[in-house]
């Protein structure tokens, strides 16, 4: 259609008609419902009204979807069809890792495969918009949900964030095989005060502008078409009716002209928030702010006609809103062509072999050697133990697997038996140890321990106060640690658990997160040396929960540590832990060593629109091939305002074979040193910058330049 066609539509709709497009109703309405994250449907509901509105959340199968749309189509005064939107987030039915996971990957490349593999199969299955992806940056493992995004790194979500977009979207969201992208939560929804899920949100604007927004806005600017607001406040403020946030920064600073869609009763939260006064102050509110769809509560759907009845400025908000929605419709092509999917698609994708495959890779990528004396890899024909209930577990996909089969999740316990048969494995899936276990672990030549969380331990609204190794865990290693050192501690989790005990004790561990439906295939291929680890840490393991929120990229103080060497009074430090990570944004090992030469810079003077190429090679020391992110850092010296000790400017991932060498340059432009001045201007200040080109934030490998 074109915008004329769609305002004269608009044009035909009664008042009502248009707020019911401004409306999500979950599968509930209809019959079945997969997940609910919130309250229920206890609003009325006029007769048929549910096939009138908008939007749906939750639901596919291509089958379901199509009889659902011919309902709408028959049932709506003007044919509208409906857009079918859900959270499939890391796959739909093969799914891939957890996208904190991904984030340790350290290749945004590989996750706009997954995405684009996740679109085939969820259009496949008739879905048109996922809430995806997920761009809140998190220092805070107590958060439930960090496992949800890809880390603490504004620049790294960035990519991410980017890349999830051009991969779900791909030539186009009215394709077969594409879906639109919904970014969320609209703002900073991972800064969740001590980490707490739904918690209010205390940040200064600096720190808002330049950590929390950058990933959303280059989500934004690489085309998703819905932004979903967060549950919490900012600046004290519900951001579902925070003007200054969804006008002022995402429509006008952005420049975001498409949908706005709330969380899951977010908009009628705002009264319980005490914000609103009560559910027709939240509608108003909600739509001021530019909101255009409330996702399940029944403040537009019952308290907007009557008030904008009386109110013109209402009205003309609900035509903006309502025309963004059949935009929207008009880009996802459901004019022409409603239904998405097909049985065939559906049987030609769901865990076909690429998936399968993707699956396996990027649970290889994406797992991190945290630490390896020697034991890894292990000899295909020595004798091993695995022990822990997680070796037989499914519930190693992660949360959001809500179309996913849990009988087809290969555990770790199979993994083995499928890719290694003549492997000589025996599996004690238990977190106790007994005596035959033990005397199992004793004969071998290395045990794995399985521990960590189960994947219902994290994901929304599943935060924890303590992010220690659980006590049944650590008394599992203990007993295999009193008769066997060979240990690989492997770990499956949607957070980095603080695990000082593990790191000091065990030979080798191994953090595969949660690793997808074939992913455990891909940890035993790192742990029988069939591929190198190459994945980074993409959030800080801390040593305590004390020590929580963190990040490599912190500020310096006036009484600063510098390496840590003991407690030092009245300065800023800790007198139980370091001020640093146990594991480092950045750090991970491989089976080869690479060696980085000096950083070499093309000029020792940066001008505005000028730039300076920082180059290093990087040599496969090793015997086996294998990727290094190589990550370049810069810090600038003094400014105005204080600025982070090193922030992550660039990353490259080069496949170095052994004993090769390549070489590995970055530009450095002005764009990359912007920061919010004393006077809040988004400039570079002239002066001394740090440069380091290295394989993790500790690298000191460091060069200096001027700006001009
Ligand atoms: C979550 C969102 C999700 C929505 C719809 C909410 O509870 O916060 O991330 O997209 O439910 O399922």
């Amino acid at each position: 259609m074109t915008e004329l066609q769609l305002q004269e539509l608009l044009s035909e709709m009664s008042l009502g008609e248009k707020i019911e497009q401004m409306i999500q109703f979950h599968g509930g309405f209809y019959g079945d419902v997969k997940l609910i994250t919130g309250p229920g449907h206890d609003y009325s509901v006029k007769p048929d009204q549910q096939w009138r509105i908008g939007t749906v959340l939750g639901e596919a199968g291509y089958e379901h979807l199509k009889k659902l749309q011919e309902g709408f189509m028959e049932k709506q005064p003007h044919h509208i069809p409906a857009i079918f939107m859900s959270d499939v987030i890391h796959g739909y039915r093969t799914i891939y890792p957890v996208p904190l996971g991904q984030g340790a990957s350290f290749d945004p490349e590989l996750t706009r495969e997954l995405a684009e593999a996740t679109a085939k199969e969820a259009s496949a299955a008739g879905l048109h918009v996922t809430f995806s992806p997920m761009c809140d940056l998190s220092r805070d493992a107590r958060w439930g949900r960090c496992m949800e995004g890809t880390g603490e790194d504004p620049w790294l979500n960035a990519r991410f964030a980017e890349a999830m977009v051009s991969g779900y979207q791909g030539d186009g969201i009215d394709k077969q095989g594409n879906i639109a992208a919904c970014v969320k939560h609209f703002a900073a929804y991972g800064a969740a005060t001590a980490g707490r899920d739904y918690s209010g949100v205390e940040l200064c604007e600096r720190t808002l502008l330049e950590d929390y927004l950058p990933s959303y806005e280059a989500a934004v600017k690489a085309g998703a078409p819905l932004v979903m607001s967060a549950f919490n406040t900012i600046n004290r403020i519900p951001c579902s009716t925070n003007q200054w946030l969804m006008r002022k920064i995402l429509r006008e600073r952005m420049g975001f002209d498409g949908v706005v869609i709330s969380d899951y009763g977010a908009v009628q939260e705002t009264v319980v928030h005490t914000s609103s006064y009560d559910k027709k102050d939240a509608a108003a509110k909600a739509l001021r702010a530019g909101l255009d769809i409330d996702m399940m509560s029944d403040c537009y759907l019952s308290y907007l006609e009557e008030q904008a009845k009386e109110s013109e400025e209402l009205r003309r908000l609900i035509d903006e809103s309502c025309l963004r929605v059949l935009e929207l419709k008009n880009r996802l092509g459901l004019f022409d062509d409603p239904v998405r999917g097909s049985k065939e698609l559906e049987e030609k994708y769901f865990y076909c072999d690429a998936h399968k495959e993707l699956s396996v890779r990027a649970a290889r990528e994406s797992a991190i050697l945290l630490k390896n004396e020697g034991l890894l890899p292990l000899a295909k024909e020595c004798r091993i133990t695995v022990v822990g209930k997680l070796a037989t577990s499914t519930k190693i996909v992660g949360s959001w697997a809500i179309f996913a089969e849990s009988d087809k999740t290969v555990t770790f316990g199979e993994a083995v038996k499928c890719r290694y048969p003549e492997a000589k494995v025996e599996v004690y899936p238990y977190d106790t140890a007994d005596e035959k276990m033990l005397a199992a672990c004793k004969r071998s030549d290395a045990v794995i321990v399985c521990m960590g969380e189960e994947d219902e331990k994290s994901g929304e609204s599943k935060s924890i106060s303590d992010v220690s190794l659980c006590r049944e865990h650590q008394m599992l290693f203990d007993a295999v640690y009193g008769v066997n050192e060979k240990i690989l501690s492997l770990i499956y989790a949607g957070r980095p658990l603080a695990i000082p005990m593990l790191a000091e004790k065990s030979e080798a561990i191994l953090d595969a997160w949660y690793p997808g439906t074939f992913g455990n295939i891909g940890i035993w291929e790192l742990i029988f040396g069939d591929a190198n680890p190459c994945g980074r840490v993409p959030m800080s393991f801390p040593y305590t929960t004390g020590q929580l929120p963190m990040s490599y990229s912190a500020f310096t103080t006036g009484r600063p540590v510098e390496d840590r060497n003991g407690f030092v009074p009245f300065a800023s430090n800790y007198m139980d832990v370091p001020n640093t990570a146990l594991y480092p944004f950045g750090w991970g090992l491989s089976y080869s060593t690479f060696e980085y030469s000096s950083v070499v810079l093309s000029h020792d003077t940066l001008t505005e629109d000028g730039k300076i190429t920082a180059t290093v090679t990087v040599t496969n020391k090793g015997t086996m091939d294998g990727k290094e992110p190589v990550q370049l850092y810069i810090r600038d010296v003094k400014g105005s305002v204080i600025r982070p000790c090193r922030e992550l400017k660039g990353l490259q991932k080069p496949f170095v074979k052994a004993g090769e060498t390549v070489t590995v340059s970055f530009d450095i432009t002005t764009e990359l040193l912007r920061f919010y001045n004393e006077d809040m201007e988004f400039v570079a200040e002239p002066g001394e910058f740090k440069v380091w080109i290295g394989g993790s934030s500790l690298t000191k490998n460091e060069a200096e330049f001027r700006l001009a």
